[in-house]
């Protein structure tokens, strides 16, 4: 392997699985540089003060701020990553909002959820999906805890403009955007609504999603 694609390789596994001292340098970069993707993510999630609401896979947290804001003093934010340098940053940075009980951060994976059936208003995950073999097992395990009427917004990169970065080449599971779309209505969602964050053909992609049933 070359010098170029051992770097690419380590970049993906970095995105994939943050740590060590390169993985808070990850962490500063992806905030930086999704920040307008996942601010769309958690605004298409429409999450109402008081609500209880989380980030699956929040890496450097600029979703966990946002999502914060919006639910305000009265409301209830999660965070679930499977990385534990990300943990300890969000566990530096949110330190206060964790010390008064409005974040919870877990350990855990998408496809393992530690929280509670039907017990989130709405939820985002955005640039994961990639790093995630079992995407069924994953959406099932999401629409588990959102209640009825919930709303969950899958945020991915547009899979042709992926293909362009070498560093995609590197086990990055670039899912056509209706075979996603797909997969959310096998786990019970309603056909999710589709938003782009951007005005270019590659720009990123929101998959809007409402939880089917209904309220016990
Ligand atoms: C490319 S980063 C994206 C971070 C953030 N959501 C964003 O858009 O900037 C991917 C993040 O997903 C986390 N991740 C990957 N697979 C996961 C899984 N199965 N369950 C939970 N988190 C996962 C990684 O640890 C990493 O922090």
């Amino acid at each position: 392997m070359g010098l170029r694609d051992k770097f690419s390789a380590g970049l993906a596994r970095q995105l994939g699985h943050p740590s060590g001292p390169a993985g808070k340098l990850v962490a500063r970069m992806l905030n930086k540089g999704n920040r307008n993707d996942v601010h769309g993510a958690v605004d298409a999630a429409d999450p109402q003060p008081g609500q209880s609401v989380a980030d699956f896979g929040f890496g450097g947290g600029v979703g966990i701020r946002r999502l914060l804001e919006r639910v305000g003093s009265t409301g209830h934010v999660h965070g679930v990553e499977i990385a534990d340098t990300m943990l300890d940053v969000a566990r530096r940075r949110f330190a206060g909002e964790v010390e008064d009980g409005r974040l919870q951060l877990h350990r855990g994976d998408l496809t393992a959820l530690p929280l509670d059936a039907a017990s989130l208003d709405a939820a985002i995950t955005t640039n994961t999906i990639y790093f995630i073999e079992d995407l069924p097992g994953a959406f099932a395990e999401v629409a588990r805890v959102i209640r009825p009427g919930g709303r969950f917004v899958v945020g991915i990169g547009d899979p042709e403009e992926m293909r362009k970065y070498p560093f995609t080449a590197h086990g990055f599971r670039l899912r056509p955007v209706d075979e996603v779309a797909a997969l959310l209505r096998a786990a019970g969602f309603a056909e999710p609504r589709r938003r782009r964050t951007g005005d270019s053909a590659g720009a990123f992609h929101l998959l809007v999603a409402e939880r089917e049933g209904r309220d016990q």
